[in-house]
């Protein structure tokens, strides 16, 4: 099959690799297409070099392949699979997304929405998912603060907090203003002209790095902060320590302070697609590669010159 081959961190040639074999759980898809996401630039480089020690490969990456969304087609089961057959249109995540055929476990799997590409689909799995485990708990009337509401995972968290009935403000760059008033956002602030101000229920922080000082000022008195991520934290770490002063600071404070560690499971992406068959969440997909191009995909990302979601399709 062709793929995308990553035998180091650092670098990948598009090339040709034995089709995979469903192991006992696993099943076998035809892979349509391919979600991009800053993860997969972090496990294509291996950086921050926390990501060798969690467990994807310390002198290199465990999966040949990069990519971990995915949308396809059931090729095969294998072993003791139930609920899944040959044929079956599902989303999800898998190790090694970028090539024609992939191993998929059927506890990350999901059918895949109806009324979608599988482009579409292949946006929703890590940063829709990732954006829902983020809002749990947002009700309707809450004020919810979106931080990189033009990313991949703020712009489900704009959405996904629309339909539960929050008022939401999204903070973005001045190329993203337009997309995230688009997503639903009740107001959109430009950090390039202005920080947010006001007071939120719950603040998703998805970009950027602000001092947890400055955000926590914006939180109501028993207001939550979920800490999603940001990409400039440093090589070693990327920023985690901020997350773990959250997680340590939650003890001796009225906030709520959560460093997000998302998880990827078919229960997750099964809610997700409920809510894109309810047209309460559209995949906002900006770009689309072949595969013979994933790494542009990848750098495109890195970059943070897409809005919304880059997809590869094969
Ligand atoms: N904790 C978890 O389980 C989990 C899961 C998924 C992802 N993540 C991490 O979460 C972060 C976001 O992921 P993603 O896939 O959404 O990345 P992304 O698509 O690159 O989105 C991040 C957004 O933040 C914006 N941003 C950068 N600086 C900002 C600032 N100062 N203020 C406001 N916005 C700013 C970026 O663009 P503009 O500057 O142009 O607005 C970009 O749109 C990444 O670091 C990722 O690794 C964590």
């Amino acid at each position: 099959m062709k793929a995308l081959v990553q035998r180091r961190y650092g670098s990948a040639v598009f090339g040709d690799l034995d089709v995979p074999v469903p192991g006992p759980g696993e099943v076998l898809l035809e892979v349509r297409s391919a979600g991009v996401d800053m993860g997969t630039w972090h496990l294509l480089t291996g950086r921050p070099y926390l990501v060798r020690v969690l467990g994807f490969g310390f002198r290199g990456p465990k999966s040949p392949v990069p990519g971990r969304d995915v949308a396809g087609v059931v090729k095969e089961t294998g072993p003791g699979v139930t609920g899944f057959s040959p044929g079956d249109e599902v989303f999800g995540t898998c190790e090694g997304s970028f090539a024609e055929y992939a191993v998929a476990p059927v506890s990350r799997l999901a059918r895949k929405p109806a009324n979608v590409s599988f482009a579409e689909a292949a946006a929703v799995p890590i940063s829709g998912g990732t954006a829902l485990q983020g809002l749990r708990g947002v009700r309707a009337g809450h004020r919810v603060l979106v931080i990189g509401a033009g990313g991949g995972v703020g712009s489900y968290g704009v959405q996904i907090a629309k339909a539960l009935g929050a008022h939401v403000t999204g903070v973005c760059s001045t190329s993203k203003v337009e997309l995230v008033r688009s997503l639903g956002a009740d107001e959109v602030v430009d950090y390039t002209v202005a920080d947010f101000t006001g007071t939120y229920d719950l603040i998703l922080d998805c970009g950027g790095n602000r001092k947890l000082s400055r955000t926590r000022r914006a939180l109501t008195e028993r207001g939550t902060l979920v800490l999603v991520g940001a990409e400039n934290g440093g090589s070693l770490t990327g920023g985690f320590e901020r997350a773990l002063g959250a997680g340590l600071l939650n003890l001796f404070v009225k906030h709520t302070l959560v460093p997000l560690m998302s998880t990827e499971r078919s229960d997750v992406f099964e809610e997700l697609r409920v809510l894109v068959e309810a047209g309460k969440v559209k995949p906002p997909v900006d770009r689309e590669f072949p595969l013979s191009e994933g790494l542009d995909a990848i750098d495109h990302v890195y970059s943070r010159r897409s809005r919304g979601k880059v997809v590869v399709t094969i």
